[in-house]
């Protein structure tokens, strides 16, 4: 697991590729707050413009190793996405698509944040997303959260107009470094003196 010897590596996952999206404006203020966290790294990554391939194109194409890499070596994975057409984006799906068969994801622990600009927010993209992350062998965090009617809750430079969106879009992070530091730490230093004996840790 890559936070031994690097820290706790949180990887962020945009699954819009609109110029000026929303989503990558929510999913900045999860990235905030995973920083605050001592010891962690953030990474965020667009996959609609890596120019990845469709899915059993070119699988061993550079930008599809790079990318599958990139989830690899995450504690914890951010998959963030759009309501498109009452649906997670095609961007979301095909970089699940990329991240290798078995999946990169499996075994991750990974929340889920979606946006929309409709009323209902995005919480049938979240439970369909949810369905597609467990069947890939990945742990979905129960907390999911859907920010709805989100061209009210950013302005266009990304700043954050409402105080109790911005706590419930925030929690995504806490809530996984939660989980980050009860379950997979843990596990990861027993592992280790397991292997290396007490001196270890
Ligand atoms: C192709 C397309 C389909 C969309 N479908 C929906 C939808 O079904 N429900 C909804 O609330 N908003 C829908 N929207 C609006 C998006 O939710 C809105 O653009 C929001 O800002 C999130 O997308 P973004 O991250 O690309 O900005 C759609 C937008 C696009 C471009």
């Amino acid at each position: 697991m890559a936070f031994e010897r690097d820290g706790i590596r949180i990887v962020l996952i945009n699954g819009s590729a609109r110029p000026g999206n929303y989503t990558g404006k929510a999913l900045a203020v999860v990235a905030d707050e995973f920083q605050k966290h001592e010891g962690v790294t953030v990474v965020t990554l667009e996959p609609g413009l890596l120019g990845l391939p469709l899915p059993g194109v070119d699988p061993g194409s550079e930008a599809a190793r790079g990318f599958a890499e990139q989830v690899a070596s995450a504690t914890a994975v951010v998959l963030a996405t759009p309501e498109y057409h009452g649906m997670f984006s095609s961007v979301i799906k095909l970089a699940i698509e990329n991240m290798g068969f078995p999946s990169a994801l499996r075994g991750k622990p990974v929340a889920l944040l979606g946006v929309a600009s409709g009323a209902i927010g995005a919480v049938k993209s979240l439970e369909a997303l949810r369905g597609v992350v467990s069947h890939v062998g990945a742990l979905a965090l129960p907390l999911s959260i859907s920010v709805a009617n989100v061209q009210q809750v950013f302005d266009a430079e990304g700043r954050c107009l409402d105080q109790a969106s911005e706590r419930h879009i925030r929690r995504l992070a806490t809530g996984m470094m939660e989980y980050v530091h009860g379950h997979i730490c843990p596990a990861v230093t027993l592992e280790r003196v397991l292997r290396e004996g007490l001196t270890a840790v």
